[in-house]
Formats: structure tokens, sequence, C-alpha cells
């Protein structure tokens, strides 16, 4: 069995998850202590929502992936003060960790909750969610894995919808909108009366296409 460090994860780190090969897939099962249900918050920020979550489903796992430092520090210090063991954060562009570092079919849930909108047109190329990303996440699902993603623009939210045409998730109504704990940029949004959009999508069998109310 590959020790700790060889299998990418740094116990010296605690709840930082820091890969020892940025080239392979990380062993998830050396990242955490019991294996289980897992969800990914794709820049996860201060960690609120990952926290809570981790919180409220102690038998799932959970691993942020967040590319500033101050942010992946503010997560792993929250973590850490409610005591965690089910919360691991990795400093990471998410693009490259949904490509290059988790491993195919081993994620329950992919939350992508409030992507930096960049609103001006020149600069929507800059947007995370691309046709590459969709896939990629889609790759990492697990069957039935789900994909959540959740915006406060209008714009964005109608051109992942058109990305998502034909990429074999199927539709799911959100009948618990309100049952997720808010994000640090939610309540901000909220507070501001924002329209807040929702997807809530399922992996089906790519031979089923699915998807997008157009
Ligand atoms: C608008 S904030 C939302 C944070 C959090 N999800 C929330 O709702 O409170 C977007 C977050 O995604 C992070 N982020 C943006 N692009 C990223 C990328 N390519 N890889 C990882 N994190 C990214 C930003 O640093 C920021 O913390």
């Amino acid at each position: 069995m590959a020790d700790a460090k060889s299998a990418g994860f740094s116990p010296a780190s605690g709840i930082e998850l820091i890969p020892a090969n940025y080239f392979a897939p990380v062993d998830l099962a050396q990242v955490f202590p019991r294996a289980a249900h897992l969800e990914i918050d794709l820049g996860c920020g201060d960690g609120a929502f990952l926290v809570a979550m981790a919180e409220r489903f102690p038998e799932r796992n959970f691993l942020g992936i967040e590319r500033l430092l101050g942010r992946v520090r503010s997560a792993c210090g929250r973590a850490a003060r409610h005591g965690l063991g089910n919360v691991r954060v990795l400093r990471v562009e998410s693009s490259y960790a949904v490509k290059y570092l988790l491993p195919p079919g081993s994620i329950a849930v992919a939350h992508l909750l409030f992507p930096d909108p960049w609103p001006k047109k020149r600069h929507h190329r800059r947007r995370i969610v691309t046709r590459e990303f969709v896939a990629a996440v889609r790759r990492l699902l697990a069957p039935g894995g789900q994909f959540r993603i959740v915006t406060d623009q209008a714009d964005y939210f109608e051109s992942i919808r058109a990305l998502l045409a034909g990429a074999a998730f199927a539709e799911e109504t959100p009948d618990e909108v309100d049952a997720f704990p808010l994000t640090t940029f939610e309540k901000h949004f909220r507070a501001q009366g924002a329209p807040i959009h929702w997807l809530l999508l399922r992996k089906v069998a790519s031979s089923r296409k699915a998807v997008a109310r157009q």
C-alpha cells in the first residue's frame, strides 16, 4: 500500500491537501480517513458552505478547491475550528483539478457556487464554465452523480445552459433550493435582492441526450 506522502497527502498539512505529485490523480483513499460519498466545492472561497455541509453530513467527505491562498487558509481554519475530519481543501485551479487531479467516477456531487462572473464581454473567455470543463466534471462524477451550479448572473446562467446541451446530464428540479446552507456570496447577493439562478444536473449515460430547457 502506498504511504500517505506518495499517495498525495501530507499529514503535516492537516486539512490542506498538498499533493506530493501534481501530475497524477490523487489517491482519495489516502486523503480521507474513511471511504465515503464525496462532494467537491469548486471555488470554495472562505469555506462557509463546505464547512456547513460537512457539519450537516458527517458521514460524507468534502473537498474544497480554491486558487487563492488567503481563502484556502480561511477555509482550512474554519474546518479546523469546527473540528471536522471530513474536510480537505486543495489550492489549485479548479479546471486543472477536474481534468488531472481527481480520479474519474470518484465524485458524488460537484458544487459550482457563484463562479467568478467576468461580466464584461471581453472577459467572458475567462469564465470557468466551458464545454471542456463540463465534460471534465462529468467524467469525475460517479454514475448518477450530481452537478449543482448556482449564479447571480443571468447571462452566464444562460450561456451555461447552452453549453450543457448534449452533455449527457438530465436536469432535475431542485426542490431543496432552500435546504442547502448559504454560501458567503449567496448571503451577500440575497441581501441585495439579486436573483439567484440554479441548475441541478444528474449525470446520465452518454447515449441519452438530455438537458437544458432552452
Ligand atoms: C465569487 S467567489 C464565490 C465563493 C464561494 N463559492 C461562495 O459562493 O461564497 C468565486 C471563488 O472562486 C475562486 N475561483 C475563481 N476561479 C477559480 C479557479 N479557476 N480555480 C479555483 N478557484 C477559483 C475565487 O478565488 C473565489 O474564491
